[in-house]
């Protein structure tokens, strides 16, 4: 069993949710998981692995958790680690470059679709969003909020993380496979 922190950061709360079903699955596989959101506090030193979770809004990821991965980098390399990006385009680049800015290489890596809460938007933000959304193809429908996210492929980024960086460890019973 390991500890590990799932650390994310959001603005319209649909990435803490993302981060909680990583966090289901990584106790179903009998780790003790906190998740928390990120701040300056966060201390990774107590845990044996890190996932990160972000958002895109404009383009970027949030340069206050940039900084954050940044002052930890020591800490990063030391010990497994996964992080996830949360968009409406899911784009691999915007992952890639944010990573590149933090000098980090995690272990896994995914992009998530997100969700479109048009019911969480200010006037301006939904005026902006309906645009984005019109060159984007996505629902223009503001009466309602959308959700694109594959659960599924949520869970199998999880389960892949777990196994590949706690499968060898002896203590890690709960995550062999029935043959293994
Ligand atoms: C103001 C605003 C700007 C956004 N900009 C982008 C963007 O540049 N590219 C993209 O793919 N998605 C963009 N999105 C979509 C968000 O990434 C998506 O809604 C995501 O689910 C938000 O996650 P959060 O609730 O954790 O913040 C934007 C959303 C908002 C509200």
């Amino acid at each position: 069993m390991a500890r590990i922190l799932v650390l994310y950061a959001t603005i319209e709360g649909h990435t803490a949710r993302i981060a909680e079903r990583v966090a289901a699955a990584l106790r179903s596989h009998g780790h003790r998981v906190d998740v928390l959101p990120a701040c300056a506090e966060a201390d990774l030193l107590g845990y044996e692995a890190v996932v990160v979770g972000a958002s895109i809004h404009y383009g970027h990821h949030p340069a206050s958790l940039r900084d954050l991965l940044r002052k930890n980098r020591a800490a990063l390399a030391a010990r497994p680690g996964a992080f996830f990006s949360v968009s409406l385009s899911a784009k691999e680049r915007y992952l890639q470059r944010f990573l590149r800015q933090v000098g980090w290489q995690p272990q896994a890596t995914a992009t998530f679709a997100g969700a479109l809460q048009y019911s969480k938007y200010g006037p301006l933000k939904r005026l902006v969003m309906r645009a984005f959304v019109t060159l984007t193809g996505r629902d223009t429908d503001m009466s309602r909020d959308y959700e694109y996210t594959d659960w599924d492929a949520v869970d199998r980024f999880s389960e892949a993380f777990a196994r590949r960086s706690f499968a060898d460890r002896p203590d890690s019973r709960a995550l062999s496979s029935p043959a293994g």
